[in-house]
C-alpha cells in the first residue's frame, strides 16, 4: 500500500517508528505535512497539492495531528476523505477527541465515569462552581490544551476567579474540574489500536500534579484491572478512535477518564511495554483498510 503519515516532523519519534514498520511490512511510506498541502475544490473534484505535487497515490493516511494546528489538519483528512482515500483518524473524530468538553460530554452521554466537570464560559459561572464540584482545590484546563499544558491546579476561589478572569479575557474557555488528590500525581495511559490494549503504563509526576512526560513524569508498566481495561475500551470506541491514548486517574470513586488522545505518543508506551507498537498501527492500518473497501 501507499501509506501517508500526516506528520509536521519527520525526525520525531512516533513518525520514524511508524515510516520504519511500513517499510518493514513492505509498504510505500510517505510523511506529508498537512501544514504545508494545499486544497483545491476543481469543479467538485477536490485535488491535494503538497510542496506542489499532486497528491493522488495514497491509499491511507495516518493522522499524528498536534494540538495546535487541528482546524488544518481537520481540514486536510477532510479532503483526504472526499477523495476517497481510508485514514486511521476521521476529520469528525479528531475535532470531537480534541475538544476536552466535547469529548467528555461525549462521554459522559454514554455513562463513562469522569471527574465532575463545569464548563466556564462566563464570569458569573463561577458562583454555581463550589455547589457543584465541592470546596477547592480545582483543576482548571482549557479545551485544547495538551502535554499538561494549560492545566492549572487552583487552591482557593479567588485563585480560580481570578485565573478563569484572564482565561475568559483571553478568549478561552474554562473547564473546572473536581481535583483527584489521591492519585498522588499519577495517571495511568493506555494504548488502544483496533479495539486491542496494546500496553499501560502508570505515569509518575517528577514534581506538581501533571504527569504528562513532556512535564518530565516517568513512566512505569502497569497492570490494568478489568474494569479499566473495559473503561480504555468503550471510552475510545464511544468516541470513535482507531488509535487512542487512553488517560486514567485513580480516584476514590474508582477509576475515571482524563482524556483521550487521537494522535498518542509512542516513545513513552514502547519503553514500558513488550510489544511493537509501531507495527500493531501499521497491522491495524492494513486491517481497517481492507474493511473500508
Ligand atoms: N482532575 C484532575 N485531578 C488530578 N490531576 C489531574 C486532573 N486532571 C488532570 N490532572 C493531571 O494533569 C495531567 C494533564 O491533564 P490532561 O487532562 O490529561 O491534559 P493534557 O491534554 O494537557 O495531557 C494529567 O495527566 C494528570 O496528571
Ligand atoms: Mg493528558
Amino acid at each position: 500500500m501507499n501509506i501517508a503519515i500526516l506528520s509536521r516532523d519527520e525526525n520525531i519519534y512516533s513518525t520514524c517508528r511508524i515510516k520504519q514498520e511500513g517499510r518493514e511490512r513492505g509498504h510505500r511510506m510517505y510523511i506529508i505535512d498537512h501544514t504545508q498541502c494545499n486544497i483545491v475544490i476543481e469543479n467538485k473534484r477536490p485535488k491535494l497539492y503538497f510542496k506542489n505535487q499532486l497528491i493522488d497515490h495514497i491509499d491511507a493516511i495516518i493522522p499524528r495531528i498536534g494540538a495546535n494546528v487541528t482546524d488544518i489538519g481537520a481540514s486536510v483528512i477532510q479532503h483526504f476523505e472526499s477523495m476517497g482515500v481510508f485514514t486511521t483518524l476521521p476529520s469528525s473524530v479528531l475535532i470531537n477527541s480534541r475538544n476536552k468538553m466535547k469529548s467528555l460530554q461525549i462521554l459522559s452521554q454514554e455513562k463513562v465515569s469522569i471527574p465532575n466537570t463545569c464548563y466556564v464560559n462566563q464570569l458569573e459561572d463561577t458562583k454555581i462552581l463550589e455547589k457543584v464540584l465541592g470546596n477547592p482545590p480545582w483543576i482548571l484546563k482549557i479545551p485544547e490544551g495538551t502535554q499538561g499544558i494549560g492545566v492549572i491546579l487552583s487552591e482557593t476561589l479567588a485563585a480560580a476567579e481570578s485565573t478563569i478572569e484572564t482565561l475568559l479575557k483571553l478568549n478561552t474557555k474554562v473547564i473546572v474540574q473536581e481535583f483527584i488528590k489521591e492519585s498522588k500525581a499519577t495517571d495511568i495511559r493506555v494504548l488502544v489500536v483496533n479495539g486491542k490494549i496494546l500496553g499501560a503504563m502508570k505515569r509518575t509526576a517528577s514534581s506538581g500534579f501533571r504527569s504528562n512526560l513532556h512535564r518530565g513524569a516517568t513512566g512505569t508498566p502497569v497492570e490494568l484491572t478489568k474494569k479499566e481495561e473495559k473503561l480504555a475500551l468503550k471510552a475510545t470506541k464511544i468516541l470513535g478512535l482507531n488509535i487512542a491514548g487512553v488517560d486514567i486517574i485513580q480516584s476514590n470513586k474508582g477509576s475515571l477518564i482524563l482524556e483521550v488522545n487521537s494522535s498518542p505518543g509512542l516513545e513513552g508506551i514502547e519503553d514500558n511495554t513488550p510489544k511493537n507498537v509501531a507495527k500493531e498501527i501499521i497491522i491495524a492500518t492494513e486491517d481497517l483498510f481492507s474493511a473500508y473497501n
